[in-house]
């Protein structure tokens, strides 16, 4: 089951940060939808709370039995040796009860709480994969990390720590409370006087530590989110020697949250030593009271001992339960983040029912219409403005134009990163928004200028970890685009392992092996995006001579930014501020006299110098 379908009156304010969600509603709902999850577990609760029950009685029953042991034993003057062996036997019996199903509880609940966990963490990382571009433009990768290491793991406290100490404390107060009523009335309801005050103090700590608390959170899931941009942007950080710069940041960031911690933590001694003491003045009233009717034979010297072993063990569960405020405050917090990235549903998705239809990858020829589309990130800042442009099957178009001209986004567009606002984009006659995702990646293949490799062999990383490609078709596809004899000088050929992003390759060597991967997919619409522009001539000239064999009978898009590499193109389109300005083949274009020649002539004024 997703947690999509296990929640149903969900409502997200998906504006909103989705690092600090608030609203009472929302984690309602949160905590509801966790039910969810926790019902096929139902028999394992069930067999937890009967084994807390039973630890429970082994530990209450002994003060009781110490009470036997005086008034009906030792003070009864009976020399009972017998009974008195007997009693101690059922004794360490209790002991030894109470340790098994303590243990089999606690086993019992770890592996309910990290089975739910694991699912859970699973589901986050699927839904996450599953999330459109313009998600990730607005979340930092620190805090989607956080949201699936920190953030379960808080969950997974919550089952072990929250959970149980509700069951097994709460159960503990309420027999506690029997027990004393069942040795003596009166004492008991002295005793009771103390719960308001014990509350009292502990629901105004509460309110105190809950800021605190989520203070120190928010502080933590900030510094992890700077390391990992730090991390990703590592060498931009050396390169602009910003080590000093990013240092002082991390430091103020690791600074803020070691105070949220101290404050943290001086919040919670204080707190425990309250309650020590209000423990130790009770001992002393309970003795106070019960010392005095000893003294005056209204009660047994068995049921006080019975009775100041209680009242210790009486603090015992309130002290837990609501030091288990804090946990369940990041747990809240935790599973409201947790949902809040569940809520979160992909801006472009499948359409419904038409399975059916859409294009067969294969056999897709190619031909490709941009209706008068229209599109922006932001709105008011309109980034492709009613453009119209028709590929026949098989072209080789050239796309030239300034930066930030809408060239990447037009192919975002094509890719279905993003919908359209207006228009539409047709492959093959069909809406690209009835294709399925999964069919529109297959026909449809992408190089950008910043190949990303993963970490695994090169043979996994051009065939994108797909066995049904074989060994024998990667390598023929590096040879094919001159990437082979740059793999064979590689200690391990093929089989070299990468590391994260492919560090020790070269940028010209990593968009070869990225090249390859396109060629290995075969896709019918084939797409460039300045992929050689980080590239050594040399490399260049590589990918050019298997461009030129790739392209055939295939549409081809090639963003350039040197006008060398599309200058053989069946047709070159200039964009700029999001239209197209002109379009024709190198030599119409030069005799146009407009942005394509300023720009050729920019260029190679550029060599000249
Ligand atoms: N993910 C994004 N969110 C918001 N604005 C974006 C995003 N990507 C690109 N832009 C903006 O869109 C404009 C066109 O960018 P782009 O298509 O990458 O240009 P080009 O590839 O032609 O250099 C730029 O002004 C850029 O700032
Ligand atoms: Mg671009």
């Amino acid at each position: 089951m997703r947690p999509a379908q296990a929640n149903h009156n969900w409502q997200a304010d998906q504006k909103g940060d989705p690092n600090l969600p608030e609203q009472k509603p929302q984690y309602v709902s949160a905590f509801r939808a966790l039910s969810g999850y926790v019902r096929p577990h139902i028999w394992a609760f069930i067999g937890v709370f009967c084994c807390t029950l039973i630890a429970i009685l082994s530990d209450l029953l002994q003060p009781f039995l110490m009470k036997i042991a005086i008034d009906d034993n030792l003070l009864a003057g009976k020399n009972d040796y017998k009974g008195l062996l007997t009693i101690c036997a059922v004794y360490l019996g209790l002991s030894v009860s109470s340790f098994i199903f303590t243990y089999v509880q606690n086993n019992l609940l770890q592996n309910i709480g990290q089975s739910i966990v694991s699912r859970i963490r699973k589901q986050l990382f699927g839904h996450i994969m599953k999330q459109s571009m313009r998600y990730f433009d607005r979340m930092s990768s620190g805090s989607l990390i956080t949201h699936v290491s920190s953030d379960t793991e808080a969950l997974n406290q919550f089952f072990n720590q929250v959970l149980l100490s509700l069951f097994r404390d709460g159960l503990t107060l309420i027999f506690i409370i029997v027990m004393m009523f069942q040795l003596d009335t009166t004492l008991a309801l002295y005793c009771l006087i103390l719960l308001p005050i014990i509350s009292l103090i502990a629901i105004s700590f509460r309110s105190f530590m809950r800021t605190t608390y989520q203070i120190a959170r928010t502080r933590l899931s900030r510094m992890v989110a700077f390391v990992a941009e730090n991390l990703s942007g590592m060498n931009l950080v050396q390169v602009f020697h910003q080590q000093k710069e990013q240092e002082k940041q991390f430091n103020e960031r690791n600074g803020l949250y070691f105070k949220a911690n101290l404050r943290e933590i001086r919040t919670n001694v204080v707190f425990g030593r309250t309650f020590d003491i209000l423990s130790n003045l009770s001992v002393a009233f309970v003795t106070w009271i019960g010392g005095n009717a000893v003294l005056g034979q209204h009660l047994e010297f068995g049921v006080l001992y019975a009775f100041i072993t209680y009242i210790r063990q009486f603090f015992q569960p309130i002290n837990t339960i609501t030091q288990q405020w804090n946990t369940l405050q990041s747990a809240t917090v935790a599973i409201t983040r947790i949902w809040t990235v569940f809520e979160s549903k992909p801006d472009v998705t499948d359409r419904d029912g038409r399975d059916g239809e859409g294009i067969q990858p294969d056999k897709v020829k190619g031909r490709i219409d941009f209706d008068h589309i229209s599109f922006y990130y932001e709105e008011g800042i309109p980034i492709i403005r009613n453009l119209d442009l028709h590929i026949r099957p098989g072209e080789l178009i050239g796309v030239v134009g300034t930066t930030g001209a809408g060239k990447s986004s037009l192919i975002s567009l094509l890719c279905r990163f993003y919908d359209v606002k207006e228009g539409r984009i047709r492959i093959d006659g069909t809406d690209v928004r009835d294709i399925p995702q999964a069919a529109l990646h297959r026909a449809v293949g992408l190089v950008q200028q910043e190949p990303y490799l993963y970490s695994g062999s090169i043979i996994d990383n051009v065939r994108m970890f797909d066995e049904s490609i074989s060994r024998e078709e990667v390598i023929e596809a590096c040879e094919f685009v001159g990437a082979d004899s740059v793999i064979q000088r590689l200690k391990n050929g093929y089989d070299t392992k990468l590391s994260e992003r492919g560090s020790g390759l070269s940028a010209g060597e990593r968009q070869l092996i990225s090249f390859a991967r396109i060629i290995v997919f075969k896709p019918k619409v084939l797409i460039l995006d300045e992929a050689s522009a980080n590239l050594d001539s040399h490399t260049e000239q590589l990918i050019q001579n298997a461009l030129h064999v790739v392209s055939k009978n295939r549409t081809t898009i090639v963003i350039a930014h040197r006008l060398s590499t599309i200058m053989q193109a069946d047709r070159i389109i200039v964009m700029s501020q999001g239209e197209i300005v002109e379009q024709g083949n190198h030599n119409q274009l030069l005799e146009n006299g407009g942005h394509y020649r300023e720009l050729y002539e920019h260029s190679q004024g550029h060599v000249a110098v």
